[in-house]
């Protein structure tokens, strides 16, 4: 939540800043604000977008060769040119930064007044730069004084500080949210990801958690809070420049949602031996032991991920025959979960960032668990924090709404399913080489569920009006209409839901009249007689369906309003597919209502708040 990107060096601060704060837009776009250093401390802000913040500040003097500037999620305080980031101390001489949230603010503030200090904004974050005035004096050096400052703070940060006092510094620091420095000759980049670094440099060090640097021109210095100086590990990026752009796509989303036969085949990759009968899963083969003799599996995440968990559930249980739990991550770390040094915990998280799921890691691993993770952004919290994991190898997802990141988790799911079924032995060999041969056909079988794009959109033409959706499947088919609904939300503004298709008659069969239209997963599977059951109870009722269904079917074409063809595939790899039509009609939907379909309403890319 919020994206933070700070420079220090030879080049124009502001036209590096402002095109890293585009870059960062994900994290969040209710106001944005630079500071430069140019004379004085010069603060350019607004409500809105980075692209208002450079209409507003088209006249302004924007040269200097050290600024930062900030792009907001709010939390504390209604987005508002007052609440826009950089927030400055009572004397006007220093100005921060700031993503996460001080839990202790108002106490802090409440003692702030006490002592004179006047305070323009509603945050949280406003707090912190008067409580780093509070503590500098002439004694007391500006690195020193934010991390006596940070000293006092209950809660999560990532914050740069400026000081007219100390042009040529910046000091930035870690809690909770996170922090990449870039490292050039004579400059430094620091940012939330290393998005905004990338075309600058491929050397970056990923400040840890309780860690506070220092940045000059020619210097960096890394402390922990508790002062003991630390010696930063330069890694080298693997992110390219070509990754973060639309690449001739309208938008980003629908980009990565065509991404996918090429995101699934690179997740595959080393991975999969058909020929063989083999997974090889090099992130988590150390815990081969723990796997084969594992008797509960849990599996933590929020939203979409948590949608990858309940079609890993299936997959687990099918084919690994161990016991498996999903739990949304934010319920999970405020119960007292049953965990123990016998249980696995995979903890899903496209970011790795997501605040309520490191919190959920953090309980269990205190508990003893062993934590693996499944995560696409390499660096991140989350695989730093779990013992072992499996990347998704997605690449960058900048569209908010997830679409490959989710494809990916599935994948490795269905991976972690089956080597763990060839550990366990629970599945003979013979099958394993059959399934892996099918599986191994999949990107090739996505690839062909896009010849039906057109169809969609003329379905989407359709129904882009109608205030609610159903969604329902049955199987590894009910978290693709969780998804499905999901993605429809948040995009279009749609209402809608997901329910297992049999648990319609218990309930939200009341809604069905001829304005709802409903969204049927009826491949042919297991459970295709009775989603046929369903698709009859719907169409009783005058509903409008919508079916995605095994190309060729002629039963429910017939039943039906609209028909989306998907191939057919084993029936363990349907989420991989039907999943495609439906991330592409919330799109067309949303298109044609007018929607930010990159950066939807209320929403971030990463959420680091609890
Ligand atoms: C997906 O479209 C959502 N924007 C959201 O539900 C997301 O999946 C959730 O916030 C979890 O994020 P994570 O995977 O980065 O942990």
């Amino acid at each position: 939540m919020c994206g933070i990107v700070g420079y220090i060096g030879y080049r124009s601060a502001w036209d590096i800043v402002i095109k890293g704060l585009h870059r960062l837009e994900y994290r969040g776009y209710d106001s944005a604000g630079v500071a430069l250093m140019n004379g004085g401390l010069k603060i350019l802000k607004k409500a809105g977008k980075v692209s208002d913040l450079e209409a507003f500040a088209i006249d302004a003097d924007k040269t200097g060769t050290t600024g930062m500037g900030h792009t907001r999620w709010a939390t504390h305080g209604e987005p508002s040119d007052r609440n826009s980031h950089p927030h400055q101390s009572g004397d006007g001489k220093l100005s921060i930064i700031h993503n996460g949230i001080i839990e202790n603010y108002a106490v802090i503030k409440e003692a702030l007044i006490a002592k004179g200090h006047v305070f323009k904004s509603d945050t949280d974050t406003e707090v912190l730069i008067h409580l780093i005035e509070e503590i500098q004096t002439d004694s007391v050096d500006l690195l020193e004084a934010v991390r006596l400052a940070l000293n006092k703070v209950i809660g999560a940060y990532a914050i740069v500080v400026m000081s007219r006092d100390f042009p040529d510094q910046l000091i930035a620091a870690r809690k909770g949210s996170p922090m990449v420095i870039g490292v050039g000759e004579g400059e430094y980049f620091i940012a939330s990801d290393a998005t905004p670094i990338v075309e600058y440099t491929k050397n970056v060090i990923y400040l840890k958690d309780l860690e506070i640097a220092l940045l000059k021109r020619d210097e960096l210095v890394v402390k922990s809070i508790d002062n003991i100086i630390q010696t930063p590990y330069i890694q080298e990026l693997s992110l390219k420049l070509e990754m973060l752009e639309k690449g001739g796509f309208e938008h980003f989303m629908l980009k990565e949602i065509y991404e996918q036969p090429r995101s699934v085949r690179d997740c595959m990759r080393g991975r999969i031996y058909p020929i063989e009968g083999m997974v090889r899963l090099g992130g988590i083969k150390d815990y081969a032991e723990k796997l084969k003799n594992a008797e509960r599996i849990v599996i933590i995440a929020c939203g979409t991920s948590w949608h990858a968990g309940l079609v890993g559930e299936y997959l687990i249980e099918e084919f690994a025959r161990v016991s498996v739990e999903v739990e949304y991550a934010s319920e999970f770390r405020y119960r007292n979960p049953i965990i123990s040094e016998k249980d696995i915990v995979i903890a899903i998280s496209q970011s790795g960032e997501t605040a309520d799921t490191i919190a959920a890691i953090e309980l269990a691993k205190e508990r003893g668990a062993t934590i693996f993770g499944i995560c696409n952004v390499v660096g991140s919290s989350i695989p730093r924090l779990t013992h072992a994991g499996v990347y998704t190898h997605a690449g960058p997802e900048i569209g908010v709404a997830s679409t490959k990141a989710f494809t990916g988790q599935v994948t490795v799911l269905t991976l972690m399913a089956l080597y763990m079924a060839q550990l366990k032995g629970t599945i003979n060999n013979a099958k394993l080489v059959n399934l892996l041969t099918e599986l191994d056909e999949i990107p090739a079988l996505i690839e062909k569920c896009f010849k039906e794009d057109k169809k969609i959109a003329l379905i989407a033409e359709k129904f882009k009006d109608s205030p609610n959706f159903l969604f329902l499947g049955r199987g590894s088919g009910f978290p693709v209409a969780l998804e499905g609904a999901l993605k429809l939300k948040e995009i279009s503004y749609i209402h809608a839901e997901g329910y297992p298709a049999a648990e319609m008659k218990h309930g939200p069969i009341a809604l069905i009249d001829a304005d709802m239209p409903v969204v049927f997963i009826a491949t042919k599977n297991s459970s295709y007689e009775k989603v046929i059951s369903n698709i009859q109870e719907v169409k009783a009722r005058k509903g409008k369906v919508i079916a995605i269904v095994t190309e060729g079917d002629k039963i429910v074409k017939d039943m039906v309003d609209y028909v989306i063809e998907i191939p057919e595939s084993n029936e363990a790899f349907l989420p991989l597919l039907a999943t495609i039509p439906l991330q592409l009609l919330s799109y067309h939907i949303a298109v044609l209502r007018g929607c930010n379909v990159d950066q939807p309403r209320n929403l971030a890319k990463s959420v680091t708040v609890e």
